[in-house]
This record gives C-alpha cells, sequence and structure tokens, in this order.
C-alpha cells in the first residue's frame, strides 16, 4: 500500500476535489510575475499603478530594523499575485521548511490564508458523508466546525500526555477495515492531527510515538493533514520533528505558519506536501480568496530579507521564551489554586492547558455564567469533541495563555478555583435534592 512515485492521489479525494481544476485567469497570474518588463500584458483585470493612491510604506520593528516599500516594491505589494504567493516571499518560507521540516521529496509549498483556510480546503476536498475520518479526542474545536456540514463519521482517538494513542489509532483502524469489506472508499482517508503543542489538550506528540502513527497510516493508507501551528513553541531544548520530516511516502499535508510566531493578522501560511494535493488546495484559492494580501506578503519578504535565517531564529527564541515563561506561571497558578479540583498535562509546547474538572458532569454553566460573570473566560471542552452519539464528554474545559497579562493568571485560576467548588457544590446539592424528591 505504500509505494511512492507516480501515485494516483485521486483517490484521496472526494467528487469536488477530484473536479476541481486550475482557473485559466489566476493560472496565467504565475505567468504575469515572471514576464519580462516589456510584455504587453492585455490578459489579467490587473490596475493600472498609476491608480494606486499609495507612496510609500515605512515599517520599524521592535528589534530596530526599519525598510521603507517604494516604487516596483509598492506596486507589487498592492498589486495582484500568483495564487500561490508572492514568489520571493514563496522561496524564503520554503528555505525556512527546508532548515527546520525538510521533506524527504520534493514537495510543493504554497501560501495560504493564514492556517484555518488551509485546512479547511484540506477537509473540502477530502470528506465524504459517512466516511471515516481520524482526529484526535478533543481536536481543534474551529477544525471540527469546518468538518461538520461534511458529515463524516468521526473516529476520535483518545490522547495521553504525548498526544493520540497509537494502540487506539490501530484499533479503530483495524475496525473501520473489517467493516469496509476491502473497499477503500469506505475506508478512511484522512487523519487529522495538531501534532505539537496541541490546541486545545496541549500535548505534544514525541518522535517514537510520531513514526508509530505514520507508519499505521501507510499501511492503512491515510493522508495525513499535519496543523502545525504550535511547531515553534516548544519548551524543552530539543527541538521537535514533524511528519512532514519523515514523509518518505509522500502523504502528509502540513499547514504551518507565521500567524502564531509573529502576527494572526497577516494570514500567512504555508502548505506543504504532495503536489497533487496542493495544487487542488491552490485551484480552490484561485476561485475564493485569489492570493494571501499582497501587503502581508511584502512586508514578511521584506522582514525576511533583513533579518535573514538568523533573525528569523531569534524571533522564534523570544517566541519560545516568552510562552515557555507564561507557561510556567499558569502551571504553577494551577498547581496552587487548582489542586484536587482539576487534572491536567503539563503542556510541553504552545499555549493551551486542558483541564478535567473533578466532579462535574457539565462545565457548561460553571464556563458560560459562574467565571464569565466574574470576568474570566474560558472554553467548555465539548467545543473541542467530535460529535458521537449520546452527545461528547461535557466535564473539560480548555485555559489559553496566549493573550492574558501574565500577571493576572494566579488571580484567574483563584476565581476559577472558586467557581469550580461552587458549582461542585450546586450539583451536589441539585443531586441531593433530586434523591430526596424535592422540586429542583
Ligand atoms: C490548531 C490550530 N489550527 C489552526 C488555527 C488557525 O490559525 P490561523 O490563524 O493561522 O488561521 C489555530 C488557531 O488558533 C489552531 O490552534
Amino acid at each position: 500500500m505504500s509505494s511512492t512515485g507516480e501515485r494516483d492521489y485521486d483517490k484521496y479525494l472526494n467528487d469536488l476535489g477530484r473536479r476541481r481544476k486550475p482557473a485559466l485567469l489566476r493560472t496565467l497570474d504565475d505567468k504575469y510575475a515572471v514576464a519580462p518588463p516589456d510584455t504587453m500584458k492585455m490578459a489579467g483585470g490587473y490596475c493600472s499603478p498609476n491608480i494606486f493612491p499609495f507612496k510609500n510604506i515605512s515599517v520599524e520593528l521592535k528589534d530596530g530594523t526599519s525598510f521603507s516599500i517604494e516604487g516596483d516594491d509598492l506596486t507589487e505589494a498592492v498589486q495582484y499575485q500568483p495564487t500561490g504567493g508572492f514568489p520571493p516571499l514563496r522561496k524564503q518560507l520554503k528555505e525556512i521548511i527546508d532548515h527546520f521540516n525538510k521533506p524527504p521529496y520534493d514537495a510543493e509549498t504554497i501560501i495560504v490564508s493564514g492556517h484555518q483556510d488551509g485546512i479547511c480546503k484540506v477537509f473540502e476536498m477530502m470528506l465524504e458523508r459517512g466516511r471515516p475520518l481520524f482526529l484526535a479526542d478533543p481536536s481543534y474545536a474551529s477544525g471540527i466546525d469546518m468538518m461538520r456540514p461534511y458529515v463524516p463519521d468521526y473516529r476520535p482517538i483518545a490522547e495521553d500526555a504525548d498526544g493520540i494513542i497509537p494502540e487506539l489509532l490501530h484499533k479503530e483502524l483495524e475496525k473501520v477495515r473489517i467493516a469496509s469489506g476491502g473497499d477503500y472508499n469506505k475506508m478512511g482517508n484522512l487523519l487529522y492531527l495538531v501534532p505539537h503543542g496541541s490546541n486545545p489538550a496541549g500535548t505534544s506528540i514525541p518522535e517514537e510515538r510520531l513514526k508509530k502513527i505514520y507508519k499505521l497510516a501507510c499501511d492503512y493508507d491515510l493522508i495525513i493533514l499535519e496543523d502545525d501551528p504550535y511547531f515553534f513553541h516548544y519548551y524543552t531544548e530539543e527541538r521537535p520533528v514533524s511528519f512532514l520530516t519523515m514523509d518518505t511516502d509522500q502523504r502528509v499535508i502540513r499547514v504551518a505558519g507565521l500567524t502564531k510566531l509573529m502576527t494572526p493578522g497577516f494570514r500567512i501560511a504555508m502548505a506543504t506536501g504532495p503536489k497533487p494535493l496542493i495544487q487542488k488546495i491552490e485551484y480552490h484559492m484561485q476561485i475564493t480568496v485569489g492570493h494571501v494580501s499582497s501587503i502581508s506578503q511584502m512586508i514578511v519578504h521584506k522582514m525576511l530579507n533583513a533579518w535573514g535565517m538568523q533573525g528569523f531564529i531569534k524571533q522564534v527564541e523570544i517566541v519560545r521564551s516568552y510562552y515557555r515563561s507564561v507557561c510556567e506561571i499558569a502551571v504553577n497558578a494551577a498547581k496552587k489554586h487548582l489542586t484536587g479540583l482539576v487534572k491536567f498535562h503539563v503542556p510541553k509546547a504552545g499555549m493551551f492547558i486542558w483541564m478535567e474538572v473533578v466532579g462535574v458532569d457539565d462545565v457548561t454553566e460553571l464556563v458560560m455564567t459562574r467565571a464569565a460573570a466574574r470576568g474570566v473566560m474560558v472554553v467548555p471542552g465539548s467545543a473541542f469533541m467530535a460529535p458521537r452519539p449520546g452527545g461528547p464528554p461535557a466535564n473539560c474545559i480548555r485555559v489559553s495563555f496566549g493573550t492574558i497579562d501574565p500577571n493576572k493568571i494566579d488571580k484567574a485560576f483563584k476565581i476559577l478555583a472558586e467557581v469550580i467548588r461552587e458549582e461542585v457544590k450546586h450539583q451536589k446539592t441539585f443531586k441531593n435534592s433530586k434523591t430526596n424528591g424535592i422540586a429542583a
């Protein structure tokens, strides 16, 4: 099942994905981008630079770097760009991928409009009503929201402190294989994971486990969608590895970008993987977003130019050390105030702590009313659980320490502890009144 080379990637796609073709007009943009200056460009609906109202855009960074965007660069920064990305930036981002996550084959990379855009388009081309879809339990809430309209047959795989448990994945794959009667269209085609600093579980999959999961993907012919916004948020000294790096079988689509590393608002992420699959994402972008904002791309291009790889690595270190220290504050505060009230794993990366609340079956009221009324906002864990018969468990919460002022974390967890105690008391009273036959 695991042959490389001229694989027919259409087998992994649904009808929509198979039917998606290049849009001629947007394909011409690629030619425009490399056409000699004297080309008589009368093909695209490009605007004349004469009508652009901008003269100069100046950028100053906190580290003292500064640059201005003017002349031809300014025209590029406000003009249409090829769908796959502003070519000089695409080249720079490919260099970054090759530096940290070099795939063992000549993979394709395009710039997508944030991770959301990349993963949503993969779901759109692969998911089918009733077809098994493997995912971590819990998984990224917006990912589940993206999957919902396709009504897949969710196969959530439980996690421990190191992410999904390969033995459970294997068991589920085998169950599906037997039920499919050997028909690949009834077997799962996709495994969706956030392998590092998972949102919401805060888990990171160690290399040995990644390899086991990758082998299962090869054995059962799955595409892995590696949603990796927190790759650079690791707190350990050893840099993690990605599925992409081990993808000798060319079956990983990795979406990883700059949103969590420098600026979410620029909407810059990269989708990397086998060309036939990445092209389908690009065709979809051609007729939806067109391309990621040109000005975002130009600013990042200029910034990376000024920084070089060393400057990029410096930013990675700033991000790592910031979140590592906030995580430490959050974990200490959780131990101080929430011991005995919640169970949690200490994250090794990312910006989330997943807490199982002890003695509360349903945290919705606790989170949405009690905690919110006292100024603490967290998310009920059910938002991150795939739909299932009887509904998902509702006894977990996700805490993010990404934005909060670290000085407020202690107070926030103190309040959280108080509202959990109140909720436990309330639920006990409610249960007692029901057993005693008193209307609650
Ligand atoms: C796992 C995961 N995937 C995707 C996203 C969306 O990222 P972006 O802002 O790049 O679209 C997030 C953001 O919170 C995330 O945690």
